[in-house]
C-alpha cells in the first residue's frame, strides 16, 4: 500500500533513497559508503521523490535540471530523470506511477520543457508519455585492418593523468561549438559521479586531449577490458567511454592516437551516432563494424508548445499538429508548424498525436511515417505526414553520448 509520495528532504532520507534505488536495480557495482560527500555529489537538492508505505521509503526517482540541444541548435530546459527504483516487495502497486506523475508535473511547473532518461527496461516508460527518440550504436575497430584515409599528425595529442582530468574534460565538453541535437549539458553532479565511479572501480582509465592547454579542441577517455588475461591475450580491447571533437581534424587525430596505443587488438566505441564519421575514416570500410545498436534518449515533452517553438524546421509547407496528453492535460496544444516556426492555431488539425509520438519525432531520430505506419498516430492525413517529415529533416541524426 502506497500511503504518500513527496519530495525527500535531509540526508537521512536521501541516503535511504540511494539504498532503495540500488536494491531495486539488483546488479549495480558497489560505490563505497553512502556518506555526506556521496549524497552531496549525487543528489541535486529538492529533486528526489520518495514513495512511502507508512514510514518506509519503498520507491524513489530523482532528476537533474539541465538542457538539451534541439534541431537548429537551441538549448531547451530539461529534466534528466534517473535513479528510478521500487523495492521488489512493493512493485505493481502504483508507486512508480505516482512518483512519475509528481515528478513530471513539478518539472513542467519549473519551466522544464522536456524530460529525458535512459531506460534499463523498455516496457515501463511509454506508459508515462516517454518515447525512444534516437538510437546509439557501438562500433568495433579491428586494429589490424584499420588504416586511416587521411594521414594526420598526432603532435597535438597529450595524455593527462585521469585523477586531474575531470575538470579539463568538463571544460572541453562544455565548449563544443556546434553540438548535435540530443546532446545534453553535463552537470557537476554528472562529472562528480564519473570521478567517483572511476575511483571505486579499480580499472585503469586514460585521457588524451587534442590541442594546447586551455584551448583544446577535443578529448578521448578510454579503458581496457579483460584485465585478468591482459598480459597474454590475443584479443585485448580498449573501450572508448567518451570522445568529444570540435572538428573532423581533432576527431581523426584522437582516433589516430587510439590506433597508436600498441597493445590492444580492438577498439570499441561504445556510444556513437549511427551516422558517425568513424567507419568512413578508414581505407577498409570493414575494419569497423557495428557491434551493437540500442535505444538511447527516451524523451517526453512536458511543454510541447515551448519545445516545438524552440526547434527549427526545414523545407517548405505547413502542417497543423494537435498534441494530447493524458497525464499532463495542460500540455495539450494545437500548433501550425512551418519553416517559419511553430505558432498556436485554431485551424483544424491534419495530424493528431499523443505526447509520446510527438516526443519520438521531436529530435528527428524517428520519422513521422514510421509512427504512422506503426499505428502510433491518431487521425492523420497522409500528405501532412510527408510534410512533417520534410519539416523535421535535419542534417545529422540526434545523439547524446551521455549515459546517466
Ligand atoms: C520498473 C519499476 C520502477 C516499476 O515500478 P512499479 O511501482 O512496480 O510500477 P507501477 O506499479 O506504478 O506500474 C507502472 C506501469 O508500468 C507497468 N510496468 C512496470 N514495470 C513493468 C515491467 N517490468 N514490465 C512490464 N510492465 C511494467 C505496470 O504494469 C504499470 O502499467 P499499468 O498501469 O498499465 O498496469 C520497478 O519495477 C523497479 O524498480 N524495477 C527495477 C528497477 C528498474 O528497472 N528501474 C528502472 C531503471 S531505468
Amino acid at each position: 500500500m502506497i500511503s504518500d509520495v513527496r519530495l525527500l528532504t535531509g540526508k537521512a532520507e536521501l541516503a535511504q533513497a540511494a539504498r532503495t534505488f540500488r536494491t531495486a536495480m539488483v546488479g549495480l557495482p558497489p560505490l563505497g559508503p553512502i556518506d555526506d560527500d556521496f549524497l552531496e555529489k549525487l543528489f541535486e537538492p529538492d529533486r528526489t521523490w520518495g514513495a512511502f508505505d507508512g514510514e518506509a521509503l519503498v520507491g524513489t526517482t530523482d532528476s537533474y535540471s539541465g538542457r538539451i540541444v534541439v534541431p537548429g541548435g537551441a538549448w531547451l530546459p530539461q529534466a534528466a530523470v534517473t535513479h528510478v527504483g521500487v523495492l521488489p516487495t512493493h512493485t505493481r502497486r502504483g508507486a512508480a506511477t505516482a512518483l512519475f506523475k509528481a515528478q513530471l508535473r513539478a518539472a513542467r511547473e519549473q519551466g522544464e520543457a522536456a524530460a529525458t532518461l535512459r531506460a534499463s527496461d523498455a516496457r515501463i516508460y511509454s506508459n508515462f508519455g516517454y518515447a525512444i527518440a534516437n538510437t546509439s550504436v557501438s562500433f568495433e575497430v579491428d586494429k589490424q585492418r584499420a588504416r586511416l584515409r587521411r594521414k594526420v599528425s598526432t603532435d597535438k595529442i597529450r595524455l593527462i593523468n585521469i585523477d586531474d582530468a575531470w575538470a579539463t574534460q568538463a571544460r572541453i565538453y562544455a565548449g563544443q561549438p556546434a553540438p548535435r541535437a540530443g546532446v545534453i549539458a553535463r552537470s557537476p553532479y554528472w562529472w562528480d559521479f564519473q570521478a567517483l565511479r572511476q575511483a571505486q572501480g579499480g580499472t585503469p582509465s586514460y585521457v588524451a586531449v587534442h590541442g594546447e592547454e586551455g584551448s583544446e579542441t577535443g578529448f578521448v577517455r578510454y579503458h581496457p577490458v579483460g584485465l585478468d588475461s591482459w598480459f597474454t591475450s590475443s584479443e585485448r580491447t580498449i573501450v572508448v567511454d567518451d570522445i568529444v571533437a570540435y572538428d573532423p581534424d581533432a576527431y581523426v587525430a584522437l582516433v589516430a592516437h587510439l590506433l597508436a596505443v600498441d597493445l590492444p587488438h580492438r577498439i570499441v566505441f561504445w556510444s556513437r551516432p549511427a551516422d558517425d564519421l568513424l567507419p568512413w575514416l578508414f581505407e577498409d570500410f570493414r575494419s569497423v563494424r557495428v557491434s551493437a545498436a540500442r535505444d538511447e534518449t527516451w524523451l517526453r515533452l512536458l511543454d510541447a508548445e515551448k519545445a516545438l517553438t524552440a526547434r527549427s524546421y526545414a523545407g517548405q509547407g505547413s502542417v497543423v499538429l494537435e498534441v494530447s496528453d493524458a497525464i499532463l492535460p495542460e500540455n495539450a496544444t494545437r500548433l501550425r508548424l512551418s519553416p517559419e516556426g511553430a505558432e498556436r492555431t485554431n485551424l483544424s488539425a491534419a495530424v493528431v498525436t499523443d505526447v509520446a509520438a510527438v516526443s519520438a519525432a521531436y529530435l528527428g531520430g524517428v520519422k513521422w511515417w514510421q509512427l504512422a505506419q506503426t499505428g502510433r498516430l491518431g487521425d492523420f492525413d497522409r500528405a501532412a505526414v510527408e510534410t512533417l517529415d520534410t519539416l523535421f529533416t535535419a542534417p545529422a541524426l540526434p545523439h547524446s553520448g551521455t549515459m546517466f
